[in-house]
């Protein structure tokens, strides 16, 4: 057969800028900035792996993020990124397979800065001060105009290098402008603000406990510290082994669960409940000290999957993590997104059973357990406190109180509605006007059985 002709399969710019941006949140763009500014730290202080044992390795690290609704930025002072990178693979899209991510880092595909950069804004300026091996201090800038720089597919594909002014710090800057409409109206929106402030203080918690900074307008944010609760009886399940991927490559894998909050109580009015103890619980994957799943109550850890339940309120209070920690990046069970695992994964698979699905179901077991002396139970519950999870001791399996069921009686439940007035108004008759609506209940029960019916 003769070849006629050739079908172009070339991509074309504007391709690349709307798939790669299209199905990833603002938020993860911005942890994408965040992450790599951590690599840089890391690989500027000499990376270990991410342990949960205190330390202070990143203390001298600090990012700094501006958003509001004209433009958004990120400095930091993680030791910048070398000419030779930038003119070699930081701007290129993808890592060639001989790239390999290696010192632990979060950084797998070659895409992160990219994609950030485009979903945020057109008018963008990546600005590096670094030092190289001989101690000398350089900078340059790499300025985008996206909308011009797609006009022209031709390849080779590339943006210009300029000389800059140094940075204060040895770091990288980013800046963008001309802000796309999607980011410019959730800069402008409180809200958003405030709950990217609680997802980094969420995500980078391993992080921030190892002294890193992070400040979002201005403002710091406060880490916040995972711990689970502890008592004799109670007692959070900690262990972990290795999963060799290959002759030169493993993955450690750490997995921590048990309380972390008080249960609901069955007859605690919804509206009474907090939702942070809800919200907190589930199950927490970190690759390499970055969460990419947290407070998970889907199938994708285990519930409704299998022998396990779907989530029910009634397991409020469960906290589980796992760490999945590598010299190679490439091996941890990640989504090209970072907010999510991939579950196809066999190590991932390997750690959700049946270790996570074991600690699932035993707290499972417990919320039912509990039910049948909800008195005892939360007297126990009430005497653990809580401890960060690096002082938990190694152990296979959560440990929970044996609850001495009392003999069956056959019981009947009584459900009824009255106004909420009327029921205030008795509470505060019997003394009380915050007594809880079923107590309000067992005492007009008990008023009314000892004089119809006698003392028991
Ligand atoms: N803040 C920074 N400090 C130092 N180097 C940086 C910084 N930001 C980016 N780089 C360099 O640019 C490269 C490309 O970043 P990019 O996020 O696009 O890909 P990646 O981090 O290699 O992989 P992934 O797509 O998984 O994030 C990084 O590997 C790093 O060398
Ligand atoms: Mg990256």
């Amino acid at each position: 057969m003769n070849e006629i002709a050739k079908a172009a399969a070339s991509p074309t710019k504007a391709f690349f800028v709307r798939m790669i941006t299209r199905d990833i949140t603002l938020e993860d763009c911005i942890f994408d900035l965040i992450d790599n500014s951590i690599d840089g730290a890391w690989k500027t202080e000499g990376s270990p792996p991410m342990t949960l044992e205190p330390h202070e390795g990143l203390s001298k690290y600090d990012i700094r993020i501006e958003a509001d609704p004209n433009k958004f930025s990120i400095l930091d002072n993680c030791g910048g990124m070398s000419l030779d990178q930038a003119v070699e693979y930081a701007f290129s899209f993808g890592r060639k397979i001989a790239d390999h991510a290696d010192g632990y880092s979060i950084g797998v595909y070659g895409i992160g800065m990219k994609r950030a950069v485009f979903k945020l804004g057109n008018k963008i300026r990546i600005r590096s001060t670094y030092r190289d091996e001989h101690g000398g201090r350089h900078s340059f800038a790499v300025p985008i105009v996206v909308s011009k720089w797609i006009e022209n597919d031709e390849p080779p594909w590339d943006f210009d290098i300029d000389d800059d002014e140094p940075l204060e710090n040895d770091g990288v800057e980013i800046l963008v402008e001309d802000l796309n409409s999607g980011a410019s109206e959730a800069f402008r929106n409180p809200s958003f603000l405030e709950n990217l402030k609680r997802m980094i203080a969420r995500d980078y918690s391993l992080h921030m406990s190892g002294g890193l900074k992070v400040a979002l307008n201005g403002e710091s944010i406060r880490a916040r510290p995972i711990e689970l609760r502890k008592s004799d009886e109670f007692s959070p399940m900690r262990m972990s082994y290795e999963e060799q991927i290959d002759a030169s490559k493993k993955v450690t894998v750490e997995i921590i669960g048990g309380m972390a909050a008080l249960p609901y109580d069955d007859n605690e009015p919804p509206e009474d409940r907090s939702r942070d103890r809800e919200r907190i619980s589930g199950w927490y994957i970190a690759c390499n000290g970055r969460i990419v799943l947290a407070a998970d109550k889907t199938d994708v850890s285990g519930w409704g999957s299998d022998d396990l339940p779907s989530w029910h309120g009634q397991y409020t209070g469960f906290l589980g993590i796992v760490l999945f920690t590598s010299e190679d990046a490439e091996s941890l069970p990640l989504t090209t997104t970072k907010r999510s695992v991939d579950r196809t994964s066999v190590v991932y698979r390997r750690a959700l059973r049946p270790h996570m699905r074991d600690v699932s179901r035993a707290w499972i077991d417990y919320t039912n357990w509990r039910k049948q002396d909800l008195a005892e139970a939360k007297k126990k519950e009430a005497e653990t406190r809580s401890i960060p999870i690096h002082q938990i001791q190694a152990q296979s399996s959560t440990k929970l109180p044996n609850l001495t069921v009392k003999p069956r009686q056959k019981m009947a439940n009584v459900n009824y509605s009255v106004s909420r007035e009327r029921m205030k108004e008795l509470a505060r008759e019997l003394g009380n006007i915050n007594m809880s609506y079923k107590d309000v209940g067992l005492r007009s029960f008990d008023y009314m059985y000892s004089d119809y019916v006698g003392e028991d």
